[in-house]
């Protein structure tokens, strides 16, 4: 069981009713019979979500950066340093302790937060202009472990930006399934990011789509190699090279 001393703030109480409200042994079926993936819709309430986090979001979005990588993806980005400094609600999810005890107990294993200097860890994804879109990809774990990715819904006034998934691409044994999600306010999304073939279908003009990203793994460490590829790939495709590599030498980062 994982402890939480603090005190409880909206969100966590929130978590806590949320959790409690599952149902765990149906979900965990669905989430083993799909190959490590699981989508929850309403997890949160579109009001709940819509009152006290989408509010934050924007908030945030003065820190976007925008990132462009041709033929692959286009949009914006708020890394996880920002959302320490400035997205207190939001960290309150990830670190939630009945949450995170919640994922434990459905993908079987003892997942711990991301290191500090991890910009993914808790971020925030979005899409804001024409065209904005992610390629095809699996959220590789370079992690010594495995790394599972949960999305949350904030934003979704788009008919066109969809979460599109590959179910069983990486396993030859089975035929892939093909789907086609709309990520509402307050729909969660869990999967094992080695195991998930997925990408997003490009934003329509004047919408817009911004889905909170939390990411957890099994073991924190990672080779030296590996760090260096995964912080050159987050600064080219998410963040910046400024943020990225500002705080990945520095050292100095705030304990979670
Ligand atoms: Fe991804």
């Amino acid at each position: 069981m994982i402890m939480q001393s603090e005190k409880k703030s909206v969100v966590t109480d929130m978590i806590d009713q949320a959790v409690a409200a599952l149902d765990f042994d149906q979900l965990h079926k669905t989430y083993w019979e799909q190959n490590e993936f699981l989508v929850i819709k309403q997890f949160l309430s579109r009001r709940f979500v819509e009152d006290v986090l989408v509010p934050q979001a924007h908030g945030l979005q003065t820190s976007l950066n925008r990132n462009y990588i041709p033929g692959h993806k286009k949009g914006g980005s708020v890394s996880y340093y920002t959302v320490l400094e400035k997205g207190p609600l939001f960290l309150d999810l990830y670190r939630s302790a009945s949450y995170r005890d919640f994922l434990n107990r459905l993908v079987h294993a003892d997942l711990l937060l991301c290191p500090d200097n991890d910009p993914h860890s808790c971020a925030l994804y979005y899409y804001t202009e024409p065209g904005d879109h992610i390629g095809f990809h699996y959220d590789t774990s370079y992690y010594k472990g495995a790394r599972y990715t949960i999305l949350l819904g904030l934003v979704d006034r788009s008919t066109r930006c969809k979460l599109v998934c590959d179910l069983f691409k990486d396993d030859p044994a089975k035929e892939t399934r093909h789907l086609e999600l709309i990520t509402e306010p307050g729909d969660m999304v869990i999967f094992n990011g080695d195991k998930l073939w997925h990408a997003v279908t490009p934003l329509g003009e004047n919408e817009e789509r911004i889905v909170l990203t939390m990411e957890y793994v099994t073991n924190p460490e990672m080779g030296r190699f590996k760090r260096l590829y995964s912080n050159l790939k987050d600064s080219f495709a998410y963040f910046g090279l400024k943020t990225v590599f500002k705080r990945a030498l520095s050292g100095q980062f705030p304990s979670s």
